[in-house]
């Protein structure tokens, strides 16, 4: 009997050690995290159950037969976050290069699959060569065997990716078919093809980090939903990301206990400024509505003129969409309308109720943005927003002019409650526009242009630059004081707690892509 334990105890032992200390210190001098101590740090002490860590890889080619390791590459399982169930899988750099053989793609399958079947969320730690290059084919399947089951459990587990080393080639589409990616800055690249190949076919000389560091998917591309200073720091980021969502797509995010008091925040009274072409900072909004510092923000590099995030109101885990005067005017682009669209469809998936923060003059003309289909990508935002049928309450704090009115989630498109602040402008267009083309022939007409242009934009502020005209109809359900508003929010998003709404049968939609 001891012989036979020292056997399981050597075979473990041999698998906690991957691919062996030289390469463990490598990993270390990279200032890398192994596999292991990333789960380690990532999961309650204790909890982590491993699957599979005598799985070997069935590959004799190239002299393969003679190279095993125990867990072949990538370490599996479940264990809790905060008490909370999830599974997990680490790529183990030190074994192959953490490249995808047959074998591995299996072990992360099956925690796949556990996952969809019990209902928790999937993390993925990347660190990948890629493809097994030994294997071939056989590797190649088992990507598409993980692409395939990214795609199923969309929408019903939350699929969260960290990248944490090398991930390249096909190796790329599992993170970008999950719900999130977070990037750990200089450590990190995610591309479809490497500078060499680049420079073959394009002659572009470019290194790793500029094709595809954190920072590049983070500002340039939006692959990027975060990027982290290093290991321990992503691995936090993914923790505290959990805690705003739900375990699958039939529960809903837990609430933490809040004594209500008299939630009236003075400072969000004198934000917006006197001139309209003045910018101020959303933040400043948000952080005068929320719960403490509670704000989650996601993709905060990348088509800044719109924000997005999760946040707590009175406890209760809440998505945040605001256009940002700050960067372009607030406006609706080509980025930052996917950028929101894709946000609010996750909410949506995982019943997180939607605030909606409009200051925004329009969408942003020109011909890169028509050239890029600003068109197409706009209707992502309508039909995400329209689609959506979890809470959904709006604040106009100051412009919400012509078609990005009805975009961002006005009354019309099925939003629950909207409020606006006095300082709300909805109209067509801003005054000035508006004179300049319905006065057109009166303001050629008269003595001195400049004169009258300035009367008839004086003239149609006073009529259409308030929320008036729009309350007298209903598209405004109430004109609020700016420090009542977290008072009127939390009552709002309580009031909607048991929302329900059954949208038409359809196989799915299809939203403009
Ligand atoms: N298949 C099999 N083994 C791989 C591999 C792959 N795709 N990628 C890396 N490895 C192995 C290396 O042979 C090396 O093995 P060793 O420790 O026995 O020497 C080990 O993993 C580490 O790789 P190394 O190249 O020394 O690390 P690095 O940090 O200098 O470079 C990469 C990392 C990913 C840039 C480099 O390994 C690489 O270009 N790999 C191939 C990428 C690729 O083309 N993948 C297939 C297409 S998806």
């Amino acid at each position: 009997m001891d012989s036979k334990i020292k056997k399981l105890q050597d075979r473990i032992a041999q698998a906690h050690l991957g691919g062996g200390e030289k390469r463990i210190e490598k990993q270390h001098a990279k200032n890398k995290l192994t596999a292991r101590e990333r789960i380690e740090y990532l999961l309650d002490e204790g909890s982590f159950e491993e699957m599979g860590i005598l799985v070997t890889h069935r590959t004799t080619d190239f002299g393969m037969d003679k190279e095993i390791y125990f867990g072949d590459g990538v370490v599996t399982g479940y264990g809790t976050i905060n008490g909370r169930l999830v599974y997990v899988y680490a790529q183990d750099f030190t074994v192959f290069g953490g490249a995808l053989s047959e074998t591995h793609a299996e072990k992360i399958c099956k925690v796949m699959d556990l996952a969809m079947k019990v209902g928790a969320p999937v993390i993925g730690l990347n660190d990948s060569g890629g493809a097994r290059i030994q294997e071939g084919v056989k590797s190649l399947g088992g990507y598409a065997d993980i692409f395939y089951r990214n795609v199923q459990a969309s929408g019903v587990i939350p699929q969260i990716s960290a990248i944490m080393g090398p991930c390249a080639g096909g190796a790329v589409y599992s993170p970008a078919m999950t719900d999130f990616i977070i990037m750990v800055e200089q450590t990190s690249y995610m591309f479809v093809t490497g500078p060499n190949v680049v420079k073959t076919v394009t002659n572009e000389e470019v290194t790793s980090e500029e094709l595809g560091g954190a920072s590049t998917h983070a500002t340039k591309s939006g692959v990027a939903h975060k990027t982290s200073p290093n290991d321990a720091a992503c691995l936090e980021d993914i923790k505290k990301l959990l805690e705003y969502l739900p375990q699958n797509n039939r529960e809903t995010a837990k609430k933490l206990q809040y004594e209500l008091g008299d939630e009236i925040r003075e400072q969000l009274r004198n934000i917006v400024p006197d001139n309209p072409n003045k910018p101020y900072d959303m933040h400043a909004v948000i952080e005068g509505i929320i719960d403490g510092e509670s704000f989650y923000e996601i993709h905060k590099e990348y088509a800044e003129n719109i924000i997005v995030g999760f946040a707590r109101l009175a406890g209760r885990s809440i998505g945040v969409i605001a256009n940002q005067p700050m960067f372009l005017a607030g406006v609706l682009g080509v980025k930052s309308s996917t950028k929101a669209a894709r946000f609010t469809r996750f909410c949506d998936a995982f019943n997180i109720p939607l605030l909606v923060l409009v200051d925004v003059p329009g969408f942003l003309p020109g011909t890169d943005q028509e050239w890029n289909g600003i068109i197409n990508h706009g209707a992502k935002l309508l039909y995400a927003l329209s689609e959506a049928t979890v809470p959904r309450v709006t604040v106009i704090t100051r412009k919400a002019y012509g078609g990005a009115y009805d975009v961002m989630n006005s009354k019309h498109i099925g939003a629950d409650f909207n409020f606006a602040w006095p300082t709300a402008e909805i109209a067509v267009m801003g005054a000035k526009g508006a004179s300049e083309i319905i006065f057109r022939r009166e303001i050629a007409a008269a003595e001195d242009p400049e004169a009258k242009l300035k009367e008839k934009e004086a003239e149609y502020a006073e009529k259409f630059a308030n929320p008036y005209r729009a309350a007298r109809r209903g598209f405004i359900d109430e004109v609020i004081l700016p420090e009542n508003t977290r008072r009127k929010l939390i009552k709002a998003f309580a009031m909607l707690e048991k929302k329900k709404v059954k949208p038409p049968k359809k196989k799915h939609g299809n939203i403009p892509l």
